[in-house]
């Protein structure tokens, strides 16, 4: 056949023929090709760095990336988040990557049983932005311990906020918050300083955005914010001497950070993202050999072929 449109073009034989030749690939299937690794990267809320890094990560590690556009999915036609991911276990996918606006969502992905990355979730957490932004700091300082990082922004309704508190603390940071009171999160154990006490003390000052999306009341912003909260040129000048600014972004430029400080001297933030690259490949061959789907000496291999950076 040359194009396959209709199953009335096929003979009886032909269709026979069809059956025998899947069910014996299904079979042969490891040894007719050579193993592959499908990833998946099922965003249902807008991304570019994660998803796109996610993506650079797994093509430097030899993955096939299975693309999803969840405007163009069945989840418009009422696919649960759990009909989704078992749909890409049942075809192949070995490994999950899943960024969706509910906070708990992993819940309901008790039973399916591939690999699975937040990718982001809600407003609770963002691990993968953590490790990498863990990865930047300690890049730079070489220690946690005793590092003082503020976190600047709407706390409220960021889930880097509380993914990166607990770790760094963890970790023998100082972490502090700095936030307009509408913006604050009190449920948090973390204290609060002003903007101008944060550049003063602090070694990494980590803006975050207003997360107009999570917001309960479309909020207006007026340029007021940045001079009462944001991350200003002449407050950039207090900043200790090493002292870095972090963002995870996406940035509004002028609201809390003046645009000519996003790519100044002090600035990580484009390290940041390609650091994220690089601590989406350790996260992947991580996982991939807690679950046996690579072997132990994946990264040596990968090494070996010249494969990983
Ligand atoms: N930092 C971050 O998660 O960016 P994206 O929303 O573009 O993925």
């Amino acid at each position: 056949m040359n194009h396959f449109i209709s199953v009335s073009q096929l003979q009886e034989e032909e269709i026979f023929s069809l059956l025998r030749l899947a069910a014996h690939l299904r079979k042969e299937n490891d040894q007719t090709f050579e193993k592959q690794f499908f990833a998946a990267n099922l965003f249902f809320e807008p991304s570019t760095r994660t998803k796109m890094s996610f993506t650079v990560a797994q093509k430097k590690l030899g993955f096939d990336v299975l693309d999803f556009h969840a405007d163009q999915s069945s989840a418009k036609k009422g696919e649960s988040l759990y009909d989704t991911a078992r749909t890409f276990q049942a075809i192949g996918a070995n490994l999950l990557v899943i960024r969706h606006p509910e906070d708990n969502w992993m819940d309901e992905l008790e039973n399916i049983s591939i690999p699975i990355i937040n990718a982001g979730a809600g407003k609770e957490e963002h691990p993968t932005q953590c490790l990498l932004d863990l990865l930047t700091i300690y890049e730079e300082f070489g220690t946690f311990h005793g590092l003082n990082v503020s976190i600047v922004g709407d706390i409220k309704h960021s889930r880097v906020a509380h993914s990166h508190a607990d770790a760094l603390k963890r970790l023998g940071a100082n972490v502090y918050f700095s936030a307009a009171p509408r913006f604050a999160d009190r449920s948090i154990d973390v204290p609060y300083i002003t903007i101008d006490e944060a550049v003063q003390i602090s070694d990494v000052v980590m803006l975050l955005r207003i997360q107009h999306e999570r917001h309960d009341h479309p909020l207006s912003v007026t340029t007021d914010y940045l001079q009462s909260y944001g991350l200003t040129k002449s407050r950039e000048k207090q900043m200790k001497e090493r002292a870095i600014i972090l963002h995870p972004a996406p940035i509004n430029r002028g609201v809390e950070i003046d645009t000519d400080l996003v790519e100044c001297d002090r600035s990580r933030i484009f390290k940041q993202m390609e650091n994220g690259v690089y601590m989406r490949m350790a996260i992947m061959i991580k996982l991939l050999q807690k679950w046996g789907i690579i072997h132990e000496n994946f990264t040596q291999t990968c090494e070996d072929l010249n494969r990983v950076k």
